[in-house]
């Protein structure tokens, strides 16, 4: 509460200043992961956990440096993708330990206070930072540092803050034999060190015995040890978690997610079951909204007012007009549907846009196509590179055949047209406005507007046929089932016997 109150006083004060550079750990093997993949790339809440911290950097207009090392240019794409040419690289050749990420800095340290931040800390807020920084300079410290309580100090391998009246280190995981449950205090991964403590103390870290790694967190013992200003800052658990495994991941993403539902609640959405929704990062929804059980809302999703997403529903970067309603399990993927109009359920629309007031029903897939306002596709439909106007209705089982083998071919259809029931479209085809194409139909030429157009063959009725092959059918049933009796009988007959 006390630290609570402290951030709040401090809110709206930036920490921007010229004192202040970052540094980035990012180059680590992820071991603890056993996929072979770096970590940093893994997403939670839709976004890859390095821009967790770099972007976090960059609100705060603090230039970065990012120290990369295993699987560099998996992160380097990413990294620059979201930063373009902002941030500055690092290269850590061979993973010897944090302390030896930090040394590999070494050159570009140029400002009077170093912010080091490991890459795998995601959840951090401004406020920890702001925090930290204050602290730092109130108490004229060569070595700040982030600590918390670990509800679960038994668990996870974090280091092990030990506060005593000779002084305050850091003891990892591994070769702390202490009572976990007495020393909850935990190291965070986010230090502020003053440039000058850092360039004299850098070269005295050792290599640790057991592990043969460089620990950056030796240098808050050396700084003890030299009678040197020693501060800690305190921070919420679930904003440092750090994250070595698939369990940690899980952890975090569900803090990640509660925290983004909780604000769309209190923008006016309705979650039915919100701990069975999966939400990312960068999702937006309007007030009025209801978003139902086991919806997966994707990417730059963006859902209007008043809508209802209802349950097993996935979106990902779609765009959802204002009361419109998407019935369950329906895939809407890179696309924008105008307002008051209704989807699925079991629709899949893909890289499309769909008009206001247009219903695109069961079992309906939409490819790579433009739907005009009110028009209608209600039951069992495929349409693909197609583009229909205002107001058209397409029949139940109508099939749009795009693909002649060797590419797409497109077709339109303008306004105001009926397609009948079960028609197979065959791409490049035109039906002009107001048409109507007979159910049935195999629409292979353009047909003009207002014209009907009937493309299947002509229905034969032979009279009384149905009787004699009934007749036929029967005799040859009675045949079968006496020999099948007959055998029975036999059969019977022979156990008895
Ligand atoms: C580290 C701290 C521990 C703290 C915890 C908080 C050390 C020695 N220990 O432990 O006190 O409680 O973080 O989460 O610092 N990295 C490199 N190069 C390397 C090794 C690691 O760049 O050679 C990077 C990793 O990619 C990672 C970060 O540094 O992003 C932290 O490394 P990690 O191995 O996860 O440290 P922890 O064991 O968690
Ligand atoms: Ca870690």
């Amino acid at each position: 509460m006390i630290l609570q109150h402290h951030l709040a006083k401090k809110k709206g004060e930036s920490m921007v200043t010229n004192k202040v550079q970052a540094v980035v750990l990012a180059a680590g093997k992820s071991t603890r992961f056993n996929t072979g993949k770096t970590k940093l790339v893994e997403k939670i809440c839709g976004q890859e956990m390095i821009l967790y911290s770099t972007r976090l950097l960059e609100q705060l207009h603090i230039p970065t440096t990012v120290v990369v090392g295993y699987q560099q240019e998996l992160i380097k794409d990413i990294l620059n993708k979201y930063h373009g040419t902002s941030l500055t690289y690092c290269v850590q050749e061979q993973q010897k330990g944090t302390g030896h990420a930090l040394m590999c800095t070494q050159n570009i340290w140029d400002r009077e206070h170093i912010l080091i931040m490991n890459g795998d800390v995601p959840l951090v807020t401004p406020d920890i930072i702001q925090h930290l920084y204050e602290e730092h300079l109130t108490t004229n410290a060569d070595i700040s540092f982030v600590t918390s309580h670990n509800p679960d100090p038994t668990n996870g391998g974090y280091g092990r803050v030990i506060k005593r009246a000779t002084g305050t280190a850091v003891i990892e995981a591994r070769d702390f034999e202490g009572d976990a449950t007495q020393e909850s205090c935990i190291n965070a991964g986010i230090y502020l060190i003053r440039r000058k403590f850092l360039e004299e103390t850098i070269t005295r870290i050792e290599q640790n015995q057991k592990s043969h790694e460089f620990y950056l967190t030796d240098l808050i013992k050396i700084a003890s040890d030299h009678k040197r200003i020693v501060t800690t800052t305190l921070a919420p658990f679930d904003h440092i978690r750090g994250i070595n495994n698939f369990q940690e991941l899980w952890a975090a993403e569900q803090v990640k997610r509660s925290e983004l539902i909780k604000y769309w609640m209190d923008r006016g959405v309705h979650f039915s079951v919100a701990h069975n929704v999966h939400i990312d990062l960068n999702v937006s929804i309007g007030a009025g909204s209801f978003i139902g059980c086991g919806v997966h809302l994707l990417g730059k999703t963006c859902i209007g007012k008043n809508c209802r997403i209802n349950e097993f529903s996935s979106l990902e970067n779609a765009t959802i007009g204002d009361e419109t309603l998407i019935h369950s399990h329906t895939i809407i993927k890179g696309s924008t549907i105008g307002v008051q109009s209704q989807i699925g359920p079991f629709a899949h629309l893909e890289t499309c846009t769909v008009a206001e007031q247009s219903i695109i029903g069961n079992f309906v897939e939409i490819k790579r196509s433009n739907i005009g306002k009110g028009t209608k596709a209600k039951h069992l439909t495929y349409i693909g590179d197609t583009q229909t106007g205002h107001d058209v209705n397409i029949g139940a089982g109508s099939i749009v055949c795009n693909y002649d083998g060797n590419q797409k071919q497109k077709t339109i259809i303008e306004d105001e047209t009926f397609i009948g029931s079960n028609n197979t479209i065959v791409a490049p085809v035109r039906i002009g406005r107001g048409a109507f194409t007979a159910a049935g139909s195999v629409i292979t030429d353009d047909v003009p507007p207002y014209a009907l157009a009937i493309a299947r063959a002509h229905q034969k009725n032979k009279e009384g046929y149905a009787t004699k092959l009934r007749t036929a059918d029967e005799n040859e049933n009675a045949s079968t089932s006496a020999s099948f009796i007959g055998a029975l009988k036999t059969k019977n007959s022979a156990q008895t016997t």
